[in-house]
């Protein structure tokens, strides 16, 4: 889940500060730094929560390379997941292609232990390995693939478009390249919560929308680009583009996991956009933040999570 937060990225609606680059710490303003590493647990675990969006798009690649011209899902190989974070995706995908060997590549060393780990756990160790690096710059040695998977990562590079030229230089022929960016901000709560003024949620990606902003604005080598990801895969010289958005729809009453992840994500929101959100607004976070609180999210009947995630692909000659 994205986590980085952004509403109408198919991220989780808070902004996660982050540094975009991890290794660099490159930023200059505090309130759009995102620290990856100390985010590793959320983004765990709203990966985990996503677990039944990202198993249908990962059916869906595996059709897409059954279809006319493909190599099919048994031909992959080699599969490189590339802004990973803690490899809740890799593991998935490393179940969807069971002859693969699956890197999962991530410019945060911290989160790649974590994949290392979960890879562990789930039994997984001999076929997921981790590779630190950077897009676009550290990619060089990372070697060809039969399908490169990116879940909201390419966003945080300045220049999108040559990031994913970057990676489509790494495809095979006939390989797939699956970029998940965009889809529709989570609902969380119904519009009227019963506290403050309705349309709390609709504000929240309304001030994430100017974080976001500011965000890339400040990238290295950021690009006033027009955000056209079919348009950057066929510049790349890739062919045949298919976009599908995948749902996720959890109804109340939610599990105590999916509370705890969502209680974070309304946590970063309010840290985030402290200086963006009217003091009502602020005040009624901290009470849906609040674990004593009935009004809450991790006491409250009627949270649910409802998100939707859109991923494009295309394919090398
Ligand atoms: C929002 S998380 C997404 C994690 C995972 N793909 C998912 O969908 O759950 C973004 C990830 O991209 C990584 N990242 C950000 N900028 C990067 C860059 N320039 N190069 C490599 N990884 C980057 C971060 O470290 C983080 O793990």
């Amino acid at each position: 889940m994205s986590n980085h937060p952004h509403p109408g990225h198919g991220q989780v609606a808070a902004p996660l500060a982050h540094t975009h680059r991890p290794s660099a710490h490159v930023h200059t303003s505090e309130d759009v730094l995102v620290d990856w590493e100390t985010l590793g647990p959320f983004l765990e675990r709203g990966a985990e929560l996503h677990t039944p969006l990202y198993e249908q798009a990962a059916a869906w690649l595996r059709e897409l390379l059954t279809a006319a011209g493909g190599t099919g899902p048994d031909a992959v190989r080699r599969v490189l997941d590339v802004g990973s974070g803690p490899g809740v995706v890799a593991c998935l995908l490393a179940r969807a292609f069971p002859d693969a060997e699956i890197v999962a590549v991530d410019a945060a060393e911290g989160l790649l232990e974590r994949a290392r780990a979960r890879a562990d756990r789930l039994g997984l160790a001999d076929r997921v390995r981790t590779h630190l690096a950077e897009v676009p710059d550290g990619l060089d040695a990372l070697g060809g693939a039969d399908l490169i998977w990116s879940s909201k990562a390419l966003h945080h590079v300045g220049d999108q478009r040559a990031a994913v030229a970057a990676l489509a230089g790494h495809l095979r022929p006939g390989g797939l390249l699956a970029v998940a960016e965009g889809g529709l901000a989570p609902r969380f709560l119904p519009r009227d919560i019963g506290i403050g003024r309705p349309g709390l949620q609709a504000r929240l990606d309304a001030v994430g929308e100017e974080w976001f902003a500011q965000m890339r604005a400040e990238l290295p080598d950021a690009a006033a680009d027009v955000e056209d990801w079919p348009a950057f895969l066929a510049d790349a010289g890739l062919r045949a583009p298919r976009t599908r958005s995948f749902l996720l729809d959890l109804p109340a009453p939610l599990s105590d996991d999916a509370r705890q992840f969502i209680s974070a994500n309304l946590t970063r929101s309010s840290e985030a956009f402290a200086d963006r959100l009217e003091a009502d607004d602020l005040m009624n976070l901290a009470r849906l933040t609040d674990p004593e609180d009935p009004a809450g999210v991790t006491r409250r009947p009627d949270v649910f999570l409802l998100a939707a995630q859109t991923v494009h692909t295309a394919r090398a000659q």
